[in-house]
């Protein structure tokens, strides 16, 4: 449960944010009801984009030409109320008392408000808001007022209305993380229908259509007329409710809005096919009615917490962090195939709603473990979008293969600065190391055949299309002009997360290549024909990946983060004044490009990953060396070095780096929670602790475990899914450790190098703690 905090502007904002609700498609943000106030948009849905051409001063070939803007669209949470004539807002009066909780439980946010008139009448008002788990479930309101000492009329008005953007002046300093708003819908009709209002709006570009229609159910204690109105006028449909109460009498509205959306004929009947679908969904879920409409939500989140639940004993505050992100980033991951997880899911604007690495590298590790059908949905997504990976690959250059694009939505390349964009390569490699970790965990060859290993191919061909065998590396293979994941040095030669990621890719290409010929012959002659994929390229992968040059310095016994990094001027950390942070708000990039300073982890990222690659000495002093460069501007970079400090043993630190990341939205850590909440940094959470404290490694498919018990702690317990089994690891004092099989076949499991053996007949097993230092090492 979370707990509101403040009522100021800014706090407004970020609670609004943390009380996000969603189901991956839908998302509404937590603003109160009556609020008006809000200058950030309050409804998602995930997928719903305008594209907006991009323009350029000087242009080259190959630059993105359009980005994709998610758009708000009508908010169906608006509901004002006035008293005998007074409105309800709590910027007058006197608030005598006021609670909102969201409960991770149920799903539901609650809120209690006790107000006092300017005119000294009493009010009590309390309300509820779920969002149903089913796509396109809707969001249901009760919305229940009682008149503590006044008989009056009181009107209550429910509306649905375009979500009005900001006056440009009113934008104030332009952060680089914020998307422009767009009011993009059009007005196409309204829907009436017995008891439903609302209306049908398509974008102009991308084709995109949304319905939104709302019903309400009414009812008065003690009976008396109710009046009701509706209304619908320049966009906004508004449903009015009248009634006189008095003392001790309540009114109770319950308000369900449900939204459809499209892609495609911008037609009558594709209008109508629209406000049928979401009058479909209405009915469906006013038949089901409130009562079961929460018992339905409380299902399904006992059963995502059956699987994910994480309980830390003597760390209230962090479990409860824990548990808060893995339901936040639940309810912004898409599970429908056409959609993933934006940077912010849909719980605010920031970023425009687009998909990063972030989807990946941070999101699915956690998916794959908890919810393994919303990993493949998320993996599906990318599959659906390789032709537009394929036409990125082309305007870069490439005759063959696909190149995902580095930010978008509908699957084209929406980065308008190549350096921190396209640049990215490592996109590609990212998503093939997805495609594994989530092969490893699950053994869906149905997935990996239909269309796991395309994606994996068509990836693959980049990486020996833009780099080359360098005779003056000894014939190492090399990759020039990329950017890695740190994006204060950019367009670099051998950055090592690529090409240590590009190397991972390359022979996971080749070993799918090499299984599926053996083992599915048909499937991988099918895939080789659609991209017209010959026996020598595979075995070029393998050979790429056996030369690749992963930079290595002598003289200081460090990984360089690229061929110049170590050459670069240190940057004057004890000079950068405190106001001047985050340095992308206040340095040109090139500043930024030519100094010793990081954004985020990004070798530090490789070591996390791979950790094979890397000597257990080397990586020790690595991590030093880029703890004192880094800033950690980017949310995703704290639970990064959380993980490997803790690999590391490095447990006080470890536990730092997990607090910045587990209560990065809690505690608005980076002061832009209002903009959305940080899937991948909330994501980075479950990583620091699961893949971190307690070492889980699992690519090659094995289960390993090297757990440790951060200082303060007395202990903690998670679930994972993994190939049919569900298993609880809980680590004790001492970090000893039980592992426990709670569904399933049984499986074996390494602790610190040891075979577990957990069957139904001995579903549990304790063991104890290791010698700590030389178990860990021998992981790295
Ligand atoms: C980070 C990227 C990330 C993006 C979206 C940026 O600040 O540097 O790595 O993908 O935010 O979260």
């Amino acid at each position: 449960m979370v707990i509101a905090r403040g009522e100021s502007p800014a706090a407004l904002k970020c609670t609004e944010s943390l009380f996000t609700l969603g189901n991956g498609f839908i998302g509404v943000r937590g603003g109160v009801e009556e609020d008006a106030r809000s200058t950030a948009p309050v409804v998602h849905l995930n997928g719903v984009y305008e594209v907006t051409p991009i323009t350029y001063h000087e242009k080259a070939p190959g630059f993105a030409e359009a980005s994709d803007t998610r758009i708000p669209v009508p908010d169906g949470t608006l509901i004002g109320l006035t008293i005998e004539g007074e409105p309800l807002d709590l910027s007058t009066g006197t608030v005598l008392a006021h609670h909102r909780w969201l409960d991770l439980r149920t799903g539901v946010l609650h809120r209690s408000l006790r107000w006092r008139s300017p005119a000294g009448r009493t009010v009590r008002l309390a309300t509820e808001r779920l969002v149903v788990e089913d796509h396109p479930g809707p969001v249901v309101i009760q919305y229940q007022v009682t008149a503590e000492d006044f008989t009056a009329e009181v009107v209550v008005d429910s509306c649905l209305a375009p979500h009005q953007p900001p006056a440009a002046d009113a934008a104030g300093v332009h952060d680089p993380r914020v998307g422009p708003q767009l009011a993009a819908l059009a007005f196409r009709r309204w829907i009436v229908e017995d008891g439903i209002d609302g209306m049908v709006l398509r974008t102009g570009r991308s084709r995109q259509g949304v319905a939104v229609v709302m019903s309400h159910a009414v009812t008065l204690t003690g009976g008396g007329p109710v009046l009701v109105n509706s209304l619908r006028d320049q966009g906004i449909v508004s449903h009015t409710v009248r009634a006189t109460l008095a003392p001790g009498a309540v009114l109770t509205l319950v308000k369900s809005v449900a939204y459809a959306a499209d892609k495609g004929e911008d037609s009558t009947p594709a209008d109508d096919a629209l406000a049928a679908a979401a009058v479909a969904a209405l009915r469906r879920a006013t038949a089901i009615g409130l009562p079961g409409l929460r018992q339905a939500r409380t299902q399904a989140l006992q059963d995502f917490w059956l699987s994910s639940d994480i309980a830390i004993d003597g760390a209230p505050e962090l479990e409860r962090a824990v548990r808060f992100n893995l339901f936040q980033l639940l309810q912004g991951a898409g599970r429908d195939g056409l959609t993933s997880v934006g940077a912010k899911g849909q719980s605010g604007e920031g970023y425009e709603g687009h998909y990063f690495w972030d989807a990946e590298i941070f999101a699915l590790p956690v998916l794959v473990y908890t919810r393994p059908a919303v990993a493949r949905a998320i993996l599906e997504y990318r599959h659906r979008t390789l032709d537009g990976a394929r036409a990125h690959a082309r305007a870069m250059g490439h005759r063959k293969g696909a190149l995902y694009p580095w930010r978008t939505i509908g699957g084209a390349e929406c980065s308008a600065y190549f350096p921190a964009g396209s640049a990215q390569y490592h996109i590609n490699a990212d998503i093939a190391h997805a495609v594994r970790q989530y092969m490893d965990a699950s053994g869906d060859d149905d997935f990996l055949v239909r269309h796991g290993a395309e994606i994996v191919f068509e990836t693959a061909r980049l990486w020996l299309d833009m780099g080359h065998y360098n005779p003056r590396r000894g014939g190492r293979f090399c990759i020039h002009e990329v950017t890695g994941p740190d994006e204060y040095t950019a367009m670099v030669d051998n950055n090592l997360y690529t090409n240590a990621m590009a190397q991972a890719h390359l022979e996971y290409a080749a070993e799918v290549a090499a299984r599926l010929g053996r083992e599915k012959p048909e499937a991988f002659a099918r895939i080789a024909a659609a991209i017209s994929l010959g026996a020598e390229e595979a075995e070029g992968w393998g050979q790429a990946a056996a030369a690749m040059y992963l930079p290595y310095d002598e003289a200081s016994g460090l990984y360089p983060q690229d061929d110049s990094f170590l050459d670069k001027k240190p940057w004057d950390f004890a000079g950068t004044p405190a106001n001047h942070h985050p340095l992308l708000m206040h340095y040109h990039p090139l500043v930024l490009y030519r100094h010793q300073v990081c954004k985020q982890a990004d070798a530090v990222l490789a070591f996390c990953l791979l950790p094979h690659r890397f000597e257990p000495e080397a990586v020790r002093r690595s991590f030093a060396f880029y703890e004192a460069v880094t800033v950690h501007d980017s949310t995703l970079s704290a639970g990064v070095f959380a993980l490997l400090a803790a690999r590391l043993g490095q447990m006080d630190k470890a536990l730092a780096y997990f607090k910045d990341t587990a209560l990065v939205d809690l505690d608005d850590l980076h002061h832009n929670t209002g903009h959305g909440l940080h899937m991948a940094a909330m994501a980075g959470s479950w990583m620091a602790l699961v893949q971190g404290f307690a070492g889980l490694h699992a690519l090659g498919g094995t289960l390993r475990f090297t757990p440790t018990l951060p200082p303060g702690w007395s202990g903690y317990r998670f679930r994972l899914d993994f190939r049919g089994n569900r298993i609880e690891v809980a680590v004790g004092c001492d970090a000893a450790t039980s592992y426990r099989l709670l569904a399933g076949p049984g499986l074996a499991l390494s602790h610190h190098g040891q075979v577990v053996h957990l069957t139904p007949t001995t579903p549990e097993q304790v063991a104890p703690e290791q010698v700590m230092e030389g178990a860990r090492h021998a992981t790295l």
